[in-house]
């Protein structure tokens, strides 16, 4: 669009002021996103959820410069997160929704935003629902919570010399065990803390962005695991898991 300055305003020429009034719906339109953008912001600085979509889409676009660094990102949307206005309707509306269908004995999910970059689902769980262990190839993950309490695994595979594997089976290191409550968030990335599980301990509601989104390919490299329940012998974090 044409973009007037001050200065220009202030010395137009009748063929330059009849330009602007050409120019006025832009112009117009330009205000209003400015508005949506800042005006209905709550005092304490929260983002709405229109203005965390463009700070998270404008971040998740650096994924395809080579020196993107999925540690930095992540802390970087979680810091955007932790500015999200949970009240915000569209938010507000969505969670709403959802909520509906949450006597239905399995976890809801409903993207909200999908995007060539990333993905925005709302996850949720009733009381004592469960994700069972999975990955997330070539991805990164960043989980907040909207509501309700939900701990989380998070799961590294390595390789120990001197310990034998059952066959079919490698060790996961459990690098991480938090409890989420309303506002509180947890990531992953492609190399660290990629393998997760979730329990409820009460009804949650998750917002999850994942980066790039899931895609075909990535759907077909998923995947799930069964972990023994006790770790092996001489380790309190490292335990047996078979993909399924
Ligand atoms: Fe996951």
């Amino acid at each position: 669009m044409d973009e007037y300055d001050r200065r220009e305003f202030l010395s137009l020429s009748l063929p330059s002021f009849l330009g602007v009034l050409t120019a006025l719906p832009s112009l117009c339109a330009l205000a209003t996103r400015a508005n949506a953008a800042e005006g209905r912001l709550p005092e304490d600085g929260a983002m709405h959820w229109e203005a965390f979509l463009e700070a998270v889409s404008k971040e998740a676009g650096k994924q395809h410069l080579d020196a993107w660094n999925q540690d930095s990102y992540v802390q970087t949307i979680s810091k955007l997160a932790r500015r999200l206005h949970l009240e915000d309707p569209t938010l507000l509306d969505a969670l709403a929704q959802i909520k509906t269908r949450l006597v239905n004995g399995k976890v809801d999910f409903q993207y909200l935003e999908r995007r060539v970059d990333f993905s925005l689902c709302l996850v949720q769980f009733d009381e004592g629902e469960i994700i069972r262990p999975h990955d997330h190839p070539g991805m990164t993950g960043m989980i907040l919570c909207a509501s309700g309490e939900i701990e989380t695994s998070n799961y590294d595979p390595i390789e120990m010399a001197n310990v034998k594997v059952s066959e079919g089976h490698q060790l996961l290191k459990r690098v991480g065990t938090t409890v989420l409550k309303k506002n509180e968030i947890s990531t992953l990335t492609a190399k660290a803390r990629n393998i997760h599980t979730l329990k409820a301990h009460k009804p949650t509601q998750l917002v999850d962005i994942f980066t790039p989104p899931y895609d075909k390919e990535k759907i077909e490299k998923s995947n799930w695991f069964s972990l023994s329940p006790d770790p092996i012998t001489g380790q309190k974090d490292v335990f047996e898991a078979k993909a399924e």
